[in-house]
């Protein structure tokens, strides 16, 4: 069974002791990639330097995460010109989005939606996919999207319903959904919709470890490693053998991420 994992930060300190074992233990999993994606400027180089340490393995998603979206015009001219140098070794950029979970404050709100279509805009200038963050924050995201149109997008962690789903797939674009150890979880009643409403075509399988991990290790650390209990919820959700599912996911991320046929 091969497996990518689309959306990760082993560029997190949560692995600064073990992260040798940590990505044997994907590799004897069957993960083939992962993604890890940036959130600040300093996570950037970090995770650049993984690629180089696990060539092959470990790739780069750049951006900056609506958290940052209050630092000032030097900080994100820093990460749009360090993205624009490194552009060959990026294979996307994220995550970027918005994010009202812990504050609704007006001005915080407008500075991220100015952060997010930047982002967007220069991934289309640099013609790479983006990975999207959005907490709290479905339908202002959408809009944002309605009006820029970037050509492939993945809904990173989607938690949205099937109906805000139903309306990014009437638009132009390429859409994808990530998921993760949410749909493990027992009370998760909108993703188990989501996933058996919709075409498997459109899925990514993703950890966004550390966070997330999902049953029976929810509440611990996540890795790459767990993703096979993402894959065993999926495939029962779709009436589908693990293997089965797991080929079609792995497609579906090859081609997001624009990987060679092996
Ligand atoms: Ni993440």
């Amino acid at each position: 069974m091969k497996i990518i994992d689309t959306h990760c930060h082993l560029n997190d300190d949560a692995y600064t002791s073990d992260l040798d074992k940590v990505i044997l233990r994907a590799k004897e999993a069957g993960i083939t990639h992962v993604f890890n994606n940036g959130d600040s400027l300093p996570s950037f180089s970090k995770i650049l330097s993984l690629q180089e340490r696990y060539p092959s393995f470990c790739f780069s998603v750049l951006g900056i995460h609506p958290e940052f979206a209050s630092e000032s015009d030097t900080y994100f001219e820093e990460a749009y010109q360090f993205i624009r140098d490194h552009k060959d070794s990026i294979s996307a950029i994220g995550e970027i989005g918005l994010d009202y979970h812990y504050s609704k404050d007006p001005a915080y709100v407008e500075n991220q939606k100015r952060r997010f279509i930047e982002q967007i805009k220069l991934a289309k200038e640099l013609n790479l996919p983006i990975v999207i963050h959005s907490r709290d924050a479905d339908y202002d995201t959408l809009e944002i999207i309605k009006q820029t149109l970037p050509p492939k997008l993945d809904l990173h962690c989607f938690s949205g319903s099937y109906e805000i789903l139903r309306q990014y797939l009437l638009l132009p674009i390429e859409v994808h959904i990530g998921i993760g150890g949410v749909c493990t979880f027992k009370n998760a009643r909108v993703i188990k919709e989501v996933i058996e409403n919709s075409d498997i075509s459109i899925f990514l399988t993703e950890t966004d470890c550390p966070y997330l991990a999902p049953v029976p290790y929810r509440g611990n650390r996540n890795e790459p490693s767990y993703l096979k209990n993402i894959i065993e919820q999926i495939a029962t959700l779709k009436d589908l053998t693990v293997e089965e599912c797991a080929t079609i996911l792995y497609e579906n991320g090859r081609k997001f991420y624009d990987l060679p046929r092996e």
